[in-house]
Order: structure tokens, then sequence, then C-alpha cells
């Protein structure tokens, strides 16, 4: 019989986030909202499924209150959050390195904070538990290896190397952001020197590990997996969970109004007659959908968002928004609190005010 012990978890919520400006530019990327809930609350929901409360969340300098604002101390999500502060993001090494005070002598989970799973960490923590590995990485079959870590194996599948964002590389088996270690780790962060990107990598720790002769296991995504690194990327996590999206009306529907496929309506939200909502589409709560729209499939509406006239459709649009556009919205991500309006008492043209790094497809 394997032994029972107790495994903490380490979420990453700092980092640069500098593909996803100006979202980033007010909050961490990883309290971006995917079918209304943010990226790094699935990955705690995922510890807490593991059975991991136990919870550290590494915190960078965009925000940290918010990250703080959200989680508070865990007790809604059933963990104990303790949060350490990385500041800069000097790499993932580095912000491990400074969790030895709280995993102690215990193993841990390190799950980066923009990392998706499906079906969670469950069934992984479990194979950990159960095996001799000094450490375990999770790995997924992807078409573009060149853009993350990447395992090369033996002719005994035995993993033997892994590099980082290798440019020719040696198989399409990506490292995924969701680590298994044991406190054996922390000696091999401490022999790191900061790489080319100047970070220290957790790559290379493993490869440490790899050959001074520990025994590095691994496991296969047996869903998908995403890195929510791009917008691109929120938006395929976002259909990605709105595939298994389970109905649910809280909301009020009038006469009139047309709700298709799988549809989530929160409480207070108000769809009007005229109004027609195709799913997979989530409307979170104290949101009025009026009669002159069409919204989704793959739609995410947040709270408090007032949808006055327009077409919406593999969008993410935030909380406390006004959409009120004669002209169609695809494949968009809109931040809280923000208003897109046709002016109709003006001369046609675009009348935009937009803060830096915005990125606007016309
Ligand atoms: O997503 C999987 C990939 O994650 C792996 O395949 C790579 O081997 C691994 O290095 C990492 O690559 P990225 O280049 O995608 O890492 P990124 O800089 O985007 O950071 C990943 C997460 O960790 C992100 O949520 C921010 C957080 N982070 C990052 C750094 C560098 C921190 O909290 N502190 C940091 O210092």
């Amino acid at each position: 019989m394997a032994m029972v012990y107790a495994v903490k978890g380490i979420i990453l919520h700092g980092g640069a986030g500098t593909r996803l400006r100006p979202l980033t530019h007010t909050g961490p990327k990883q309290l971006i909202p995917v079918a209304n809930k943010p990226i790094s609350q699935y990955v705690l929901e995922d510890l807490v499924k593991a059975q991991i409360q136990d919870v550290a969340i590494v915190l960078g300098d965009a925000s940290p209150q918010k990250v703080k604002e959200h989680f508070r101390n865990g007790e809604k999500f059933g963990a104990k959050i303790t949060y350490i502060n990385q500041g800069e993001p000097k790499g993932i090494a580095h912000a491990v390195g400074l969790c030895r005070e709280f995993t102690k002598d215990d193993s841990f989970v390190v799950y980066l904070g923009d990392n998706m799973l499906k079906g969670g960490i469950k069934d992984y923590v479990k194979k950990f538990k159960e095996s001799n590995y000094d450490a375990m990485v999770l790995l997924c079959e992807v078409k573009n290896p060149q853009q993350f870590g990447v395992a090369m194996f033996d002719d005994e599948k035995r993993l033997v190397k892994l590099v980082e964002k290798p440019k020719e590389p040696p198989s399409n088996f990506a490292l995924t952001g969701i680590y298994f270690f044991t406190p054996k780790i922390f000696d091999a962060i401490d022999k790191l020197k900061p790489s080319w990107r100047g970070e220290l990598e957790i790559t290379e720790a493993l490869q440490h590990l790899i050959e001074a002769g520990f025994n590095v296991g691994y496991q296969f995504v047996k869903g998908w997996w995403k890195d929510t690194g791009t917008t691109e990327d929120i938006l395929e996590s976002n259909r990605l969970v709105l595939d298994d999206l389970i109905p649910e009306i809280r909301g009020t529907v009038e006469d009139e109004a047309t709700v298709q496929g799988r549809v989530a309506i929160g409480e207070n939200t108000i769809i009007k007659r005229g109004a027609l909502i195709r799913g997979p589409t989530i409307i979170g709560k104290d949101t009025i959908i009026e009669g002159n729209t069409f919204i989704g499939p793959y739609t995410s509406i947040g709270d408090n968002v007032h949808v006055k006239q327009g077409e919406i459709e593999n969008s993410i649009i935030m909380n406390y928004c006004i959409i009120d556009s004669t002209e169609k919205i695809i494949d968009s991500l809109i931040g809280h609190h923000t208003t897109i309006a046709t002016d109709h008492n003006r001369p046609k043209g675009l009348r935009l005010i937009v803060g830096e790094n915005a990125k606007i497809v016309l």
C-alpha cells in the first residue's frame, strides 16, 4: 500500500502579461474571466478537488491586491491560502524557490495560474502519491512545441531531457504548467543561473534533477490543456469550457425572447422580448439584454452588463460593459466597464478613446 501523505499547492499569479495588454494594465492575466470565472479560480478549484487545501498564491506586481480581494483567505473556495510576494517576474523557478518556508518537508503541486486543464488534476495527484518519483511533469502533445518546454525520451520511453522553447524540438510533447515536486527541487533551483530570457527556468531545474539521477516521472494529459497566453488562447479556452456548459436559467426570459441550445443565465438578468441567445453562451447576473440583440454562440457576458442592441459572437464581455452597436462584435475580449456604442447623431466614422497597447482590428 502506498503511503498517504500531505501534498500542498502553489499557484503562480505573477508574470508580466505583456501579450495581453492593455487588459493586464489593470490586473493580472490570471484574473481574466473564462466563462465568467477567473482562470486562476479554475486552478484553485482543481487543487481543492484533488484534496489540496493548503495553497500558496505567489503574487507579482500587477495589482496583487485584486488577487487578494478575489480569493481572500480561501475559505469560500474550501482552501487555506497563504500569499507570497514575488514582485518582478524573475522566473517560475524563482517563484517556486520563494515557497520553501511554505512547503517545508511536504510534496507539492505547482500549477501556473494561466493554465487550464479539462478534468482537473485529481488522477495525476493520485498517481504521484502512489509513485516513488522525486518529481513528475504533465505532458501534452502540441503542434507548436517551440513555444513550450519540450520533453525528450529514450527508446524505453524514459524521460531523458527537458528543454525550454527549443528551436528544434526533440518531440511534440510540451511541458504543461502543472508540476509535481518533492523538496528535492529546491537544491536544483539553488544551482540555477538566469537563462537567455533573464529568468530562473523550472525546466532547467528539472533537467538538473534528471542529470543528477533522480527519478523524474511523467504523465500525459487526458483531456484538453490550454496555456492562456494570448487573446486567441483565451477565446479558445472560453469555447472549450462553454462546450461543457450546464444550462441553467436563473434570470427572466421574457415571452418572445428566444434561447437556443446550452445557455446559462444568472440571477436578476433579463432577456427582453425579441432577443435571441444562441448557446453555448453564459450570461452573468444583473445583466439586461434588450430586444434588438443576437448573442452567441460561444459568448460569455459578465455581470451588470447592458446590451442595448447589437450582435455578439465568440467573445468575452466583462462586467459593467455597455454595448449599443450596429456593428457585429466577433472574436473580441472586452474589459470591465467598457462602452461600445454607435452614435447616429454625428458623422459616420470611428471615434475612439483607447489606452496604450490596445489592438483594434476593423
Ligand atoms: O504553460 C506551459 C509553459 O509555461 C511551459 O511549457 C514552459 O516550459 C514554462 O517555462 C512556461 O512557459 P511560459 O513562457 O508560457 O511562461 P510564462 O512566462 O508565461 O509564465 C507562466 C505563468 O507563471 C504565468 O501565469 C505567470 C507566472 N509567472 C511567471 C514568471 C516568469 C510568475 O508568477 N512569476 C514569474 O517570474
